[in-house]
């Protein structure tokens, strides 16, 4: 591990070598991508205002605190999936902010103005031979999102090809080492209150039943094609 106050005293030793000692020694910037429509564009199933705060303060917070937790460690891999499966190697800021900011960016992309309806594609054919059909699917995905208990995530999973839904206490995902179910993530949605309070307020099955008008299918159907 390497610190600030080494590369300081290397910086005033040697601006050269310094900097060829930090471009390889420091750990990647992960940096929080833009999100893919207006804040407002997602209504009415999920309000502008929910949407501000969840991605410009929480979802910010957590790449700024995901990007401070590595500071101090060395050898961290440029692709935030390969520090998930690792996790249990990391400090626990790591565990915590790196999920946050690895589950809230594929939040985004999962959901879509004029999204919902029914998918198609590979995914919707493994959907119906894995559950039996979309209804019982949407059934159990809706229930493990709604008894999650606390703050945390449910989740479709595709571990190669083969689907299964779980969910994961506070900013865990499947792509943990630690996690109970593992796979990659196609779908998620978020349980915490500050993903749904100013709306629906307690009322977290409303929100629920109201992510299905806005997952974005052809994403979901594209990560499962990855997956595969
Ligand atoms: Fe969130």
């Amino acid at each position: 591990m390497k610190t600030h106050n080494i590369q300081n005293n290397f910086v005033s030793s040697c601006a050269l070598i310094c900097f060829s000692l930090t471009a390889t020694g420091h750990p990647p910037v992960f940096k929080q991508q833009p999100l893919p429509y207006a804040y407002d564009a997602l209504e009415p199933y999920i309000d502008a205002l929910t949407m501000e705060i969840h991605y410009s303060r929480h979802h910010a917070a957590y790449a700024k605190n995901f990007n401070e937790s590595l500071q101090s460690l060395s050898d961290v891999p440029a692709k935030v999936e390969e520090i998930m499966k690792n996790i249990s190697h990391y400090p626990v800021a790591v565990r915590n902010n790196g999920g946050g900011y690895y589950n809230h960016s594929l939040y985004w992309e999962i959901m879509a103005p004029k999204g919902g309806g029914e998918p198609s594609g590979k995914v919707a054919e493994a959907i119906r031979r894995d559950f039996g059909s979309f209804d019982a699917f949407k059934d159990a995905f809706s229930k493990a999102a709604s008894a999650r208990f606390g703050s945390g995530w449910a989740w479709l999973v595709s571990d190669k090809g083969k689907l299964a839904v779980c969910s994961t206490p506070n900013q865990d995902n499947p792509l943990m080492d630690i996690a109970e179910v593992k796979g990659a993530p196609i779908l998620c949605i978020d349980v915490w209150e500050h993903a749904y309070y100013l709306k629906y307020q307690n009322k977290r099955p409303d929100y629920i039943q109201a992510f299905w008008n806005v997952i974005h299918w052809k994403k979901v159907n594209e990560l499962y094609e990855k997956s595969l």
